[in-house]
């Protein structure tokens, strides 16, 4: 709404002046509010692949992509990778504010209550084909809930939705591990009441019946952080996938299904499975990573170095900066010397010296480390895209109530200019087949 310090852009189409008024962030971010703009002239914008269209105002997540800066509910992300678990920083995106012990003991204790899947639902996951890319399977399984769960939708009570939004972050990780196992044909491992988000998903991923898993605390940590770097990155191609999705009232799980769904593509969540396949291939054809950096250089083809460039950051990814460090940590704490390690890091210097990736802005990205940290974790390639999605969780469902709680909520529908045929008519000289 216009207040007597808004400041206006003025836009002049034909002769005439038209005014609107200009949005600043909290950060001084600008932005001009042309929601007027068609009532007003009869113009549209025209912005293909949202490129400089900002969807709404939020107050979740921060990122300047010039400075490298990510901050959840104004806290640096550096800051909470180093201090908090992955379940205070879904707290902190759900409730904009760190969980005091009170409200840390219950929201974990809810977690801990909804851990377990529909016994029904069990069967579901022998009825898919072997070998289906588990991203498929999780989409489709969190959509069966909402037959299960059919009343959490934009027009449930706060309570509901509080309890609904653990329930779904606890579950989501019990299905992701129940898959795993069934794609190996082991017994599903039940989560344990005794231990906490990231061990007890650790357990129900390779504990077996002959072999006990040791749970590792270095491990833990790794995944703890790894989650945290990925739990919200403010209006990417998932979130808007929810957050349109769900403009439309739909089931809360029905419209997380189809952020996971956006998530698996391999330019989104699943780049950090091809980076890793990327650097396989690598390691196979003798290390000769020169050979791979031309070829994404060369304009002939398609093919892209995985794991670099953004559409929002022109300079470091800060995640990418944690997950070099964290892979670091992990490996020498582990006693690990994997090749590829020394492939993504001479990737990445010959990357950051090259006039190509220079002047296009091309860094490593959150996927570039995140792989070779996985693979050290024991999670098969296959399912990281799966980790991306129980990290990614907490944000869609911050950003979807965001949404739903917005005073100026209304369904999306972006318009269009139609370039297709003008006004033509049946021929009716000719026959038809009705
Ligand atoms: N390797 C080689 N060249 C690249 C790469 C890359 N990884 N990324 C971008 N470029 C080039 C493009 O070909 C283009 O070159 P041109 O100007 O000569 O035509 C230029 O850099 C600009 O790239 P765009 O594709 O226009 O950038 P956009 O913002 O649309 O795409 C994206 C960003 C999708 C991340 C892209 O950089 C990419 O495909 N990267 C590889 C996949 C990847 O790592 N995705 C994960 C992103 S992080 C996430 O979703 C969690």
């Amino acid at each position: 709404m216009d207040t007597p310090n808004t400041t206006y852009a003025e836009l002049i189409i034909d002769g005439i002046s038209y005014k609107f008024p200009i949005v600043i962030g909290t950060e001084n971010e600008k932005a001009i509010n042309i929601s007027g703009l068609r009532n007003k002239t009869g113009y549209i914008t025209l912005d293909p692949s949202f490129m400089n269209t900002g969807a709404c105002q939020s107050t979740i997540t921060y990122i300047d992509g010039e400075k490298g800066i990510l901050r959840y509910r104004g806290i640096p992300i550096e800051e909470l990778v180093e201090s908090c678990s992955f379940v205070e920083t879904a707290y902190l995106l759900l409730h904009d504010k760190i969980p005091n012990r009170d409200e840390y003991k219950r929201f974990s204790s809810i977690l801990n209550e909804s851990s377990l899947l529909h016994e029904s639902m069990h069967h579901f996951f022998d009825q898919f084909p072997l070998h289906s890319h588990p991203m498929h399977i999780l989409s489709t399984m969190i959509n069966a809930l909402s037959t299960f769960y059919p009343h959490v939708d934009s027009e449930s009570v706060e309570h509901d939705i509080f309890k609904s939004s653990a329930f779904l972050i606890s579950v989501f990780r019990t299905i992701a591990a129940f898959s795993y196992k069934n794609s190996i044909g082991e017994p599903m491992v039940y989560p344990r009441y005794d231990l906490p988000f990231c061990a007890n998903f650790l357990n129900m991923m390779f504990d077996s019946p002959v072999k006990p898993y040791n749970i590792d605390e270095d491990v833990v940590s790794a995944l703890n952080k790894l989650l945290i770097i990925h739990a919200d990155h403010e209006q990417n191609c998932s979130t808007t996938a929810v957050r349109v999705i769900g403009s439309a009232q739909v089931n809360l799980y029905a419209t997380i299904s189809a952020g996971i769904n956006a998530l698996s593509g391999p330019l989104h969540g699943g780049a950090n499975q091809a980076v890793i396949e990327m650097l396989e291939t690598i390691n196979k054809d003798e290390g000769d990573y020169k050979k791979y950096v031309d070829m994404a250089k060369n304009k002939s083809n398609n093919y892209k170095l995985m794991g670099f460039g953004h559409r929002v950051y022109k300079t470091f990814d800060p995640r990418a900066v944690i997950m070099k460090n964290e892979c670091h940590n992990l490996l020498n704490k582990l006693k690990i010397d994997d090749p590829l390690l020394d492939i993504a890091m001479k990737l990445e210097e010959i990357a950051l010296n090259d006039e190509y990736f220079i002047s296009r802005n091309l860094y490593p990205n959150v996927d570039f480390y995140s792989g070779i940290i996985y693979k050290a974790i024991g999670i098969p390639t296959n399912m990281f895209t799966v980790m991306f999605a129980i990290a990614r969780l907490p944000g869609w469902i911050a950003q979807w109530r965001e949404m739903i709680n917005s005073a100026d909520k209304k369904i999306a529908r972006p318009r269009q200019i139609y370039v297709g045929h003008p006004l033509r008519h049946v021929d009716k000289q000719i026959s038809h087949f009705i």
